[in-house]
């Protein structure tokens, strides 16, 4: 099982409600790997009031015909998403990001001119947990030296706004939220995917659980990488670690499989796009009504 300590979590609330009132827009961002698993309920309740639209990130790494899946299943909840691969960004993309911007802030600048009050700037935020993307997001939308990653809770800067175009500002700060992990599939899918320190997890464990996943719910993307046959003995987990960790050369001296070595290569090929584009959420997401029924009887 994962554990995952959320530490100054209380302060990095604090922080991200203080700045969610000076934006009009919230970017949010989850992990196209993990449409459900990377988002946190507790996002609803503190941006409720404002227009959000959701990043699914790392797009690349993710299957494209189930994140098309996600992103129709998202719009029919009323919810403002796409899905993006912030490394590869583009002209385009980014066009098409702040169009969506400046779109959802359409009510509010109307309800501002009609106070008499002449500005065109949207301002907009990025959250979302560890490792989803925020900075590098950031760093995509305003150019590599204008954002620094300041992903540490409580570090304290001043605010910056950066002009991004199309009349849209970013406060060059991610706020950061931590996944909620209720079951223990999403603990090992974070772990996995490594939203979740690799500190924190022992990680053999986390690849025998990856494995038996892979081999129920994406057939041959083992066979394919380290050579395993389909019918091995797949209830085995370890088992299978050992013989990609012998295959692979991982040894200890006594000519044993070194699995902490296989496992920390395994967790390595499945970041970097080896073993495949990878969806991980597959099931039905939860509806909007029922995370937020969930976020009232309290969180974490
Ligand atoms: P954070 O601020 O939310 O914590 O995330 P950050 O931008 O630091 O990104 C975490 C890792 O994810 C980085 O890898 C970054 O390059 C990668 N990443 C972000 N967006 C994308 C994307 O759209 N596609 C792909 N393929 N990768 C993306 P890293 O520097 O190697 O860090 P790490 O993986 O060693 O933590």
């Amino acid at each position: 099982m994962v554990h995952w300590f959320p530490g100054q979590m209380a302060k990095t609330q604090r922080l991200i409600v203080e700045n969610i009132k000076m934006v009009d827009v919230v970017l949010e961002l989850a992990d196209a790997r993990l449409p459900a698993s990377s988002r946190n309920p507790l996002l609803l309740r503190l941006t409720e009031h404002k227009p959000r639209l959701l990043v699914l990130s790392k797009a690349d790494l993710a299957e494209a015909p189930l994140t098309r899946q996600w992103l129709d299943w998202f719009r029919s909840q009323g919810e403002a998403a796409l899905a993006l691969d912030a490394l590869k960004g583009g002209r385009e993309a980014k066009k098409e990001l702040l169009e969506s911007i400046r779109e959802l802030a359409r009510n509010v600048m109307q309800k501002r001119k009609q106070k008499g009050i002449i500005n065109e700037t949207v301002r907009t935020m990025v959250l979302g947990i560890p490792n989803v993307g925020k900075s590098t997001l950031i760093n995509f939308l305003a150019g590599k030296t204008a954002a620094e990653a300041a992903d540490k809770p409580g570090v304290t800067r001043g605010k910056q706004w950066i002009k991004l175009g199309l009349g849209v500002e970013l406060l060059d700060m991610p706020g950061i939220l931590w996944p909620k992990i209720e079951e223990e599939g999403v603990g090992y899918k974070l772990a996995a995917t490594g939203a979740v320190r690799d500190q924190v997890f022992d990680q053999v464990e986390v690849v025998c659980w990856l494995l038996e996943w892979l081999v129920k719910n994406k057939p041959g993307r083992l066979a394919n990488r380290y050579g395993l046959e389909e019918l091995e003995d797949h209830s085995n987990a370890g088992g299978m670690l050992a013989r990609i960790s012998s295959r692979r050369g991982y040894l200890r001296s006594g000519g044993e499989p070194d699995l902490s070595k296989g496992a920390a290569m395994v967790l390595d090929e499945l970041r970097g796009g080896k073993l495949g584009a990878i969806t991980m959420d597959l099931c039905r997401p939860r509806s909007d009504s029922e995370e937020k029924a969930d976020g009232e009887g309290g969180d974490e």
